[in-house]
Formats: C-alpha cells, sequence, structure tokens
C-alpha cells in the first residue's frame, strides 16, 4: 500500500458508523465494559466464602487456558513481589505432580467447558486438592454443584477475553480469603477509576489526534508487531499478542525483558522484513534498576536499525494500575486493528471450529459427564 492509500485507509479510524458496520459482534462494548466489569468483579468476589481450611495451602495453581488463563498470569505477575506463596498457571490436561492435598487449584474457563480445564479440575479433585471454580455456566459449574465444591459464577454474554476483569480480579480475591491480600478495596477502587477515565480517551469517538489507541494502531497497521515487557507486565505483552491475534486476526510475537536479552536479542543482528516490523516496548516505572540499562541498550540498537518503535507508558501510581491501563489502551489497539482490516473482532471462528470438530471425535464432554455421574462426596474415582 503506498503512502496516500494508508493514510487514507487509517482516517477510517475516525468514522464511527464504518467501524460499527465492521464491528458486528460488538466488541467496542465488550471493551468498553472492562471499568464497569472491574467494578462488578469485585462485588461478585465479595460473595465467595471458601471453607477455614483453604488457609492451609502451600501453593496455588491456576488451571485455565487462553481467554481465560490470561487471568492468572497477572495474578502471579503481580503477587511475585507481594506474596510469599508459589503460584503457577497450568495450561494444560495433567496437573504437575507436585499438585496434591496442600495444593489449592483454581479452574477457570469463562464458558466452563474446556477440556483441558475440566481435565486439570477432575485430577485435582481425585488428588484431594482444594478446589474454586469461576464460570459463567457449564460443566464448570455442574460439577462444583455435585461436588459441593466453592465456585464463582460470572455473568454470561462476553467473550473470554473481554471478561477478563471477571475472571483476574476473583483470584485477587481468592489470595485474601485464604489469608495472603494482594491489593487492598481501596487500591482496586483507585485503579477502576483511572481505568475508567483513561477509557473515555481510547473509544471511537475520541478522534485519532487526541487517541493513543487509534495512534498505536495506525503504526501497527500492516507491520508484525513485536511486543516486549518487563517485570509484573511481563504477562501484558502475551495479553496484547493473544488480543491482536483474537481480535485482529492478525499475527504478532511478544517477549519478555530481561530474558529476550539472552536469546532474542541476537535477532536485531542480522534483520530480515526489516520494514515489516514494529516494536512495542511496554515500559514500567517500577522496573529494577539493572533492567533499566538494558532496556535502554536494546531500544537504541532497535533504533539504530531503523526498526519502527513505540514505547508505551502505562498510566498510574501503582503495579495494579500499570497493569490495567496497559491492557485496556492494548485491547483498544486491537480493536482498531482489526477495524483497519476489515475484520469483525468478536468471532473466533477458527478456535471454535476446532473446539467443535475435536470434540466430535474426542467426545471428551459425554466422558467428563460419565465421569461427574459417578462421582460424589467422597468418592474419588
Ligand atoms: O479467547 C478465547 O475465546 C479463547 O482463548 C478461550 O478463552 C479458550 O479457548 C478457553 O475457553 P474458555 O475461556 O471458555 O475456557
Amino acid at each position: 500500500m503506498n503512502s496516500e492509500a494508508r493514510s487514507n485507509s487509517i482516517s477510517a479510524l475516525d468514522n464511527v458508523e464504518a467501524i460499527r458496520m465492521i464491528d458486528r459482534g460488538n466488541m467496542e462494548w465488550m471493551i468498553s465494559s472492562f471499568p464497569s466489569l472491574l467494578k462488578e468483579a469485585v462485588t461478585l468476589s465479595r460473595g465467595l466464602a471458601l471453607p477455614e481450611d483453604y488457609r492451609n495451602i502451600k501453593e496455588i495453581i491456576v488451571c485455565g487456558m487462553g481467554g481465560s488463563a490470561i487471568g492468572g498470569d497477572l495474578f502471579k505477575d503481580l503477587s511475585q513481589s507481594i506474596l510469599p506463596l508459589c503460584i503457577s498457571v497450568v495450561r494444560d490436561y495433567d496437573l504437575p505432580k507436585y499438585v496434591g492435598e496442600s495444593s489449592l487449584v483454581v479452574a477457570v474457563s469463562y464458558s466452563g467447558n474446556t477440556e483441558e480445564t475440566l481435565e486439570s479440575f477432575k485430577q485435582a479433585y481425585k488428588r484431594g486438592s482444594r478446589i474454586v471454580a469461576i464460570a459463567s455456566n457449564g460443566l464448570l459449574e455442574k460439577a462444583c454443584s455435585k461436588l459441593k465444591i466453592p465456585f464463582l459464577g460470572v455473568p454470561s454474554g462476553y467473550t473470554p477475553r473481554s471478561a477478563l476483569p471477571l475472571l483476574f480480579i476473583p483470584l485477587l480475591k481468592i489470595a485474601e480469603e485464604i489469608g495472603f491480600p494482594l491489593v487492598g478495596e481501596g487500591e482496586l477502587v483507585e485503579a477502576q477509576r483511572l481505568v475508567e477515565a483513561y477509557n473515555l480517551s481510547l473509544t471511537p469517538e475520541n478522534p485519532l489526534s487526541r487517541n493513543p489507541a487509534k495512534q498505536l494502531a495506525a503504526r501497527l497497521h500492516e507491520k508484525l508487531p513485536i511486543i516486549y515487557s518487563m517485570g509484573h507486565l511481563k504477562s501484558v505483552a502475551l495479553r496484547y499478542k493473544d488480543q491482536i491475534n483474537e481480535n485482529a486476526k492478525m499475527r504478532a510475537m511478544c517477549d519478555q525483558l530481561p530474558e529476550a536479552n539472552h536469546n532474542e536479542v541476537e535477532a536485531w543482528e542480522k534483520i530480515d522484513f526489516k520494514e515489516l516490523l514494529h516494536v512495542v516496548f511496554i515500559d514500567s516505572r517500577f522496573k529494577n534498576p539493572y533492567l533499566a540499562e538494558s532496556v535502554n541498550q536494546l531500544v537504541s540498537t532497535i533504533e539504530k536499525e531503523g526498526v519502527g518503535l513505540s514505547i508505551v507508558k502505562p498510566l498510574g501510581e501503582t503495579m495494579l494500575e500499570e497493569m490495567l491501563s496497559a491492557i485496556i489502551l492494548g485491547d483498544w489497539v486491537s480493536y482498531y486493528l482489526a477495524i483497519l482490516r476489515g475484520v469483525d473482532p468478536a468471532p473466533v471462528r477458527l478456535i471454535s471450529e476446532l473446539k467443535r470438530k475435536h470434540d466430535e471425535r474426542i467426545r471428551y464432554s459425554e466422558k467428563f459427564e460419565e465421569w461427574l455421574y459417578k462421582s460424589g462426596e467422597g468418592n474419588k474415582v
């Protein structure tokens, strides 16, 4: 595309009517709901009471896939410098061997029907782990009701990825409930207010000239985004990648610092398709001072090579605020990239088709129901 055609297509980001014609699944509403979902998640989580013996655990394992797993990563990233507790995220069928009676397993599946998450849930039940599940519906809800396992039901009607606040905030609340407070209620309220105000500057009504999400999307249009982040924002880079993949149906890469300085950095030595790359650094005011120095070095290497570069400076005074403000920005960026590509952001046709065909062949949900039928309190078949 020549530069005139490119700037014409980018100016389409200010045509709100045209945006809504492309966004048939109403992802605009879902992303705009992020701030109110944060509030709703706090209220919902207050209703979750856990048995006293959930306090005696040695580690927390969050099980989930895709849009339901990323909340676990954010929880883990945020807790690293605060909680004296091991937290891991399992995106797989099988739980690691160490998971047992002294583990708290949190099974998260927005639909409540994801095979891998159901299988991990089943394994956790058999091993006698303490379990909590979060879902909007599905077999996970059914299993918790039958097996008398604490369950947090969240509202349906969103895509799993846009339900992130409903799947992430309860993890903070669960940790608090079992004696590991991470973020105070006041801090949560402040973060929610910040995101609410910031969101207004990112919506389609706000023009390109004043809209940081449209501006970043314009820079990433027809490029391969390479997203770096660090510290408590490590998984935010993954969130950017996943949102770009699912909303814009576009390829993206992500990496974390300082690890990238030990492998990926070599790819800046001899760069193929330089003009097609655009690097996004998600910076943090909380980064380790040693890391700050190596970030500067990497930035100058990339700049010297003439590769497109954008630095995101998340808003906020706390780690949580940085995390949430960076996420809402990235969610809108992925939305505008979808619009620029003329693709409806909400549907994920290939993911749904893969799941449907797989279940036709494997019939996992039937098998899970059979297991559930035979299981009951004290009967760990
Ligand atoms: O964003 C998506 O639609 C996917 O990544 C899903 O979250 C993933 O397939 C798991 O499904 P669920 O969130 O319903 O457990």
